[in-house]
């Protein structure tokens, strides 16, 4: 949130790891926290944020609360206010719903989590139902956990301690090779999307609910 002249930074996460890490890096930050909540129902005030950031979060919901979380976004941000989002997302718009199917339980059975990415197609008309306008999408190729990207991400330094951790824990390098195998396999389908919507000035109310 833009506070006069100082922006604010409110992190959300139900998970206890998750927010030691988050604090981690907001550490010395002037103004920005972390705190328990979940964004189905994130406890802030209505018309609280200037935007809203979410990053590999959506795609492991279900349908029913990633409507239910796009509603919260709305709910959060004051009118004219950006919804900033990087999923996982599925191709062409058109791909037949049982490659979504194949690709999402080959996903879930990797990660351990029920995933379920999208079709830009699909994550426009998730954020348009919800009272969005979107202003800006583009996509990159999928390079989760490939090591030109963890290099990238973390830093030579940061990228080597991943690398060592993972080949001394057997169950994460099996776990982490079976990821790279189903991102390898379905390499034709999928790719990373980020998205930049905008609550409209005077639309403060969604135009459908779809709870
Ligand atoms: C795949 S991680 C991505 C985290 C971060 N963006 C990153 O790249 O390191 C997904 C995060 O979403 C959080 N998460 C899952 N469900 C959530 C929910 N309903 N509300 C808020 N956060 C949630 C998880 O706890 C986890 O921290």
């Amino acid at each position: 949130m833009l506070e006069g002249s100082y922006a604010t930074y409110t992190g959300v996460d139900p998970n206890a790891d998750a927010r030691t890490q988050i604090a981690a890096v907001l550490d010395g930050h002037h103004d920005a926290s972390v705190q328990e909540g979940d964004a189905r129902a994130n406890g802030l005030a209505d018309g609280c944020a200037d935007v809203v950031i979410s990053e590999a979060m959506l795609t492991m919901q279900s349908a029913a609360d990633k409507a239910r979380i796009a509603q919260e976004v709305f709910r959060t941000l004051t009118p004219g206010g950006r919804w900033g989002m990087h999923e996982l997302s599925l191709k062409p718009d058109d791909v037949d719903e049982s490659v979504i199917d194949q690709v999402s339980k080959a996903l879930s059975r990797t990660i351990k989590v029920g995933a379920r990415p999208l079709t830009t197609k699909a994550w426009t008309e998730l954020v348009t139902e919800a009272g969005f306008e979107v202003e800006w999408t583009s996509h990159n190729p999928m390079k989760l956990i490939d090591p030109s990207r963890i290099i990238a991400d973390e830093g030579l330094a940061g990228a080597l301690r991943f690398f060592n951790n993972v080949r001394r824990n057997p169950e994460a390098r099996k776990r982490i090779l079976a990821m790279r195998k189903v991102f390898h396999t379905n390499q034709d389908h999928l790719e990373a999307v980020a998205l930049v919507a905008r609550k409209p000035v005077g639309g403060t109310t969604p135009p459908a609910d779809q709870t």
